[in-house]
């Protein structure tokens, strides 16, 4: 029997016998657990429960109905068909009740229960029974079948933080109405509750505001894009522009609600708002004439503080907002406020006298305060990035800490609540990989891992000033990002990692853990057709040690199905390449590349380095001074036959500032010794200068050395691999000793400091 047949006939047994037998005794196969988020308790029983045709759905009041709805929706893109809904029943059914508003209850828990005959997801809200029913999502298989065995669990589930969010950026590039809505899908999917809609920018106004059509004409649309690198300074030459319609935010606002996702929006001010002001010129300090922005970065031209028409402007666009929009929160913006126009403008001048504003800063904080009150008037709540801690914070704003954490440590200091969304760890236009292949990103390097290791509330804050930490959020700026499959490719599966940041308990974080139910999780995301990126489960390499005499490479990949194969020949791997099986040994100078191969073919990126082959590899030295600690990857690196890279940031280089470096090989027996040799990294203007003097000296027994080199002043720039011949040599122990450059010359960039001394290889041939 396929096994096709088997769940045939499982389903036609219990299709006839639906009330007391459902499937054979203890036939039911174990399906293996994988949630991500991972809940905060979970316990596995010996049941399992047969979802067929015949199991029903039963919700009694409409916020169930619509949550039983949303399962079905899924359900009957994976079966074909969908399930009965109905207000009762006991056996084979799966039952969605929130408890009653009232009750004692825990924002957005949940218990799901998968008994033999019943699975009940009970919410504490109906937000909670939403996340219940993402949960039993998670734990059907992905295939098509007639019918599904569930797991027997007890779950017990409730999130860390309150917010947890994902925005995205649609002002320097124009998303349509479909991808929002799938990106929501997504991000309730993952038990993410926020949306951050980030409206209006320098590059385009996007909402439209009936009382002002020129926003629609005029600031929606820009003459032309940048193209490639910002140091490029070229433009497409092609009008780009797209706004949402009132109807269009209508329609996303009630999409997220369904799911239990707050939409935020963002109107930016005082800055980035050229947008705004080629429409209405007036809005400005000069009064223009401007042009919707072209060209990224922060724009000198920002609303005039001093013009009450820009209050006015602004509280008549919020009017409409408002309507909107439901959510407490409205962003404000806040960020990247120069005050260059603001100085040597009479009116903003004439408003710092009257108002008795210090600076710059106090003006814009009387800015963001001044709109502020009015919202909490409205009985709504602002949100603005840190820079609204400066000149002195809102008295009831909240803060988005993104130039770093201390924004948000400061903050929370003051008693006001906090998200963090830090750049280094959450920004999502980041770079995922150093991979050569990557598409153009505005710069860092935020891969997964570093996502999954960020931790949301900053250490050293006493309890009660942690308490306003709220949650986190990731942000897509998509200035090099034109396209969703892009957009979807920079967001997943990082934001798989920040969801379980900010849901599952902090003592739970395991990042391996996290990747082997990660593996699982794809085919959910393929499901959903999310183009993400695949880094995480391409070739890992580790070049090690083989113990004795030499260097060796093991690969892994954590890709369910997933074949590593590999060449030594710097030949392309594919599908008739070797397979890997155990450590590949390094003997001899070349490349070695590897792939991983689902179902024959190539998946992601293939991995390949190129390896010196000779009489030292992997005889780790003795470096009686340790190195500094900035740049100390350990002494085998020395001897690993990887050559560093110029940039210094590969892992390869181990530097030592100023001062005298000795590193002693053991080549284990007497050898004859026809060459020395070692890398090195001139980059002047970072400080790193060739060594003074070079000096090599053989010994047989490690204790009394002979001279057989000396080499004053080597000089050269970037990598210089100095080689020397030597005749008559012979040895068991190498020692190289390295004097650096202590003073740097004057009139070069770190005159009179230490120069750094940076090696990533050592040589005997
Ligand atoms: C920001 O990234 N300018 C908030
Ligand atoms: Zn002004």
């Amino acid at each position: 029997m396929t096994i096709k047949t088997v769940f045939l006939s499982l389903f036609a047994l219990a299709g006839l016998a639906a009330c007391n037998t459902r499937g054979p005794e203890g036939a039911a196969p174990k399906t293996l657990i994988q949630l991500i988020p991972l809940p905060a308790k979970l316990t596995e029983t010996a049941d399992s429960f047969l979802l067929d045709k015949q199991t029903v759905l039963v919700a009694a009041t409409e916020a169930d109905r619509q949550t039983a709805r949303l399962f079905n929706e899924w359900f009957s893109s994976l079966s074909g068909f969908e399930l009965q809904v109905k207000d009762s029943g006991s056996m084979n059914a799966i039952v969605f009740s929130t408890r009653p508003a009232g009750e004692k209850a825990i924002a957005e828990a949940y218990n799901l229960k998968v008994g033999k005959d019943l699975v009940t997801i009970e919410g504490d809200d109906a937000a909670g029974t939403f996340y219940g029913m993402q949960t039993l999502i998670q734990l059907m298989p992905v295939q098509s079948a007639p019918a599904y065995w569930l797991p027997g669990v007890n779950i017990s589930d409730q999130p860390r933080f309150g917010y947890r969010g994902l925005h995205l950026d649609v002002c320097r590039h124009f998303f349509p109405v479909t991808f929002v809505k799938k990106y929501i899908d997504l991000l309730a999917m993952h038990k993410m509750n926020t949306f951050h809609w980030h409206l209006t920018d320098d590059q385009g106004w996007r909402i439209e505001i009936k009382r002002y059509p020129k926003l629609q004409e005029i600031a929606s649309r820009r003459k032309e894009t940048m193209e490639g690198r910002y140091a490029d300074n070229k433009f497409d030459g092609k009008p780009y522009g797209g706004f949402y319609t009132q109807e269009d935010i209508k329609e996303v606002v009630a999409y997220a609600a369904e799911r239990h996702v707050t939409v935020i929006p963002e109107i930016e001010m005082p800055g980035h708002a050229l947008a705004a002001l080629a429409a209405y010129p007036n809005l400005g300090c000069t009064g223009g004439p401007y042009a919707v922005g072209t060209k990224w970065g922060v724009l000198d031209d920002v609303f005039c503080a001093g013009n009450d028409s820009t209050f006015l402007f602004l509280q008549n666009v919020l009017e409409e907002v408002m309507i909107l929009f439901p959510s407490t929160y409205i962003h404000i913006g806040g960020d990247e406020c120069p005050k260059v126009r603001w100085d040597k403008c009479p009116k903003c001048q004439a408003r710092m006298k009257a108002e008795g504003l210090k600076d710059g800063h106090a003006l814009q904080s009387y800015f963001i305060r001044r709109m502020e009150k009015w919202l909490n008037e409205k009985g709504r709540q602002i949100i603005g990035w840190d820079e609204i801690l400066e000149g002195g914070l809102a008295p009831n704003a909240t803060v988005m800490s993104w130039r770093g954490i201390e924004g948000g440590i400061a903050a929370a200091k003051q008693h006001h609540d906090v998200i963090m969304t830090p750049g280094g760890f959450v920004y999502f236009d980041h770079y995922q990989s150093q991979g050569k292949n990557e598409p153009l990103a505005i710069g860092g390097f935020t891969p997964v891992s570093k996502v999954y290791g960020y931790d949301p509330v900053p250490e050293g804050l006493s309890p009660k000033e942690a308490s306003y930490i709220k949650g986190a959020q990731a942000n897509l700026w998509t200035e090099y990002i034109g396209s969703p499959e892009h957009a979807e490719y920079m967001v997943y599966p990082r934001a798989v990692a920040l969801a379980e940041v900010l849901w599952s308990p902090k003592e739970k974080k395991d990042y391996d853990g996290f990747l082997d139910r990660l593996k699982h999780h794809l085919p959910r995301l393929e499901k959903k057709g999310v183009n993400y990126a695949k880094h995480v489960f391409e070739v890992r390499p580790t070049v090690e040690s083989n113990g004795k005499n030499g260097v060796q490479v093991r690969l892994d990949a954590k890709l369910e199905g997933g074949k590593v194969v590999f060449t030594t020949d710097s030949s392309a791997p594919d599908m008739h390449a070797t397979a890997y099986t155990g450590p590949i040994p390094v003997t001899q100078t070349g490349t070695i590349r590897a792939i991983v191969l689902q179902n024959s073919k190539p998946y992601g990126n293939e991995w390949q380095q190129r390896f010196l082959f000779h009489k030292a590899l992997g005889r780790t030295p003795e470096l009686p001074r340790t190195p500094h600690q900035n740049y100390n990857p350990g002494a085998f690196t020395l001897v690993n036959g990887i050559e560093g890279v110029p940039e210094f940031n590969d892992n390869q280089w181990t530097a030592w500032s100023g001062g005298t470096a000795v590193a002693v090989v053991d080549l284990g027996d007497s050898t004859q010794i026809t060459q020395v040799g070692l890398n090195y990294l001139a980059n002047r203007e970072q400080w790193i200068y060739p060594p003074k003097e070079m000096r090599v000296d053989v010994s047989e027994d490690g204790k009394h050395y002979k001279e057989v080199l000396l080499r004053k002043e080597p000089g050269g720039n970037g990598i210089v691999r100095w080689r020397v011949a030597l005749t008559d040599v012979k040895g068991r122990y190498v020692k190289f000793t390295l004097r650096a450059l202590d003073r740097i010359p004057d009139g070069a960039p770190g005159k009179g400091e230490p120069a750094w001394l940076f090696i990533d290889e050592l040589i005997v041939q």
